[in-house]
């Protein structure tokens, strides 16, 4: 059985004007247990809004989601999300900000540190467990949103362009202390990313979505290694650009389809 399935899943917003604006159209999609899963797609078609529904923090117009086989009917602690803003709390210490989920589920205080302590130090942020949100660069407040996540040991990780904020060189660092968390947890993980190389390189499967309205127009399988960060000629090699080729290929097709076309935008020449 999949641990995540959208069966005809439609959704669609009233706009002011009273008009019906469809944002997902019939989407079908299934992603097994412990699978990375990335989504890409052309801006503006319905990513987020994907996830936000798998999250449960909004309702579908028709069809279902169903985890573990079961339709969703909210919010739930076995799925943990990571946004692209960290929404840490500001008054609390990095280490306070990780705890706060055990705590909040009724886990014993110490039992909580030494759970946040490890994550943070797997994490390489053993130095900055006492400091506040404020005192650390991006990249490392995105490591604290990945502790906070994972320290609640949620079945299924929803990640929505996490790490876009950040220069590419963190970005790349910060992916690969990610697919460490992957490889050792095998938590199932939807990401939602715009930078196909990025989902290239996370994924087991990528899935292209059509314009809006959004629905999964393509999959392309990634055999790759799965400790790709002990692979360091990884990013430079023919089987990677091949793969991220044919996702740019089939992302631009779709993109096309739906008039956001590659002149779209540019200013006339004159
Ligand atoms: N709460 C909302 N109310 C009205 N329209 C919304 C709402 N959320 C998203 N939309 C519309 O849905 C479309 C897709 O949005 P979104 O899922 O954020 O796209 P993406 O993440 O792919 O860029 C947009 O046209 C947006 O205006
Ligand atoms: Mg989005």
């Amino acid at each position: 059985m999949a641990k995540i399935a959208f069966r005809q899943v439609t959704k669609g917003f009233f706009k002011d004007n009273g008009h019906f604006d469809l944002v997902l159209d019939g989407l079908n999609l299934e992603v097994g247990d412990g699978e990375f899963v990335s989504v890409v797609g052309p801006g503006g078609n319905g990513k987020s809004t994907l996830l936000r529904l798998l999250a449960g923090l909004e309702a579908l117009t028709s069809g279902e989601i169903r985890v573990d086989g079961h339709p969703i009917s909210g919010p739930s602690a076995k799925r943990g999300v990571i946004f692209e803003e960290t929404l840490l709390y500001p008054w609390m210490t990095v280490r306070e900000n990780v705890m706060f989920g055990p705590l909040s589920c009724g886990v014993d205080p110490r039992e909580a540190r030494q759970k946040a302590e490890e994550w943070l130090i797997f994490l390489g942020l053993k130095n900055f467990m006492d400091k506040y949100p404020h005192e650390l660069s991006g990249g490392m407040q995105q490591r604290v949103a990945i502790a906070r996540a994972i320290v609640n040991e949620p079945e299924i990780l929803l990640c929505d362009e996490p790490f876009g904020s950040l220069d590419w060189i963190t970005r790349e660092l910060i992916c690969d202390e990610f697919l460490r968390v992957w490889h050792r947890t095998r938590k199932t993980v939807v990401y939602i990313t715009h930078a196909l190389e990025e989902a290239v390189y996370l994924s087991q499967r990528v899935l292209v979505m059509t314009a809006k309205p959004g629905r999964i127009a393509k999959v392309v399988d990634i055999d790759l290694p799965e400790k790709r960060w002990e692979e360091r000629g990884l990013r430079y090699s023919e089987a990677y650009a091949d793969y991220v080729e044919r996702v740019r290929a089939w992302f631009q097709e779709e993109s096309c389809k739906g008039g956001r076309g590659p002149g779209e935008g540019r200013l006339p020449l004159r």
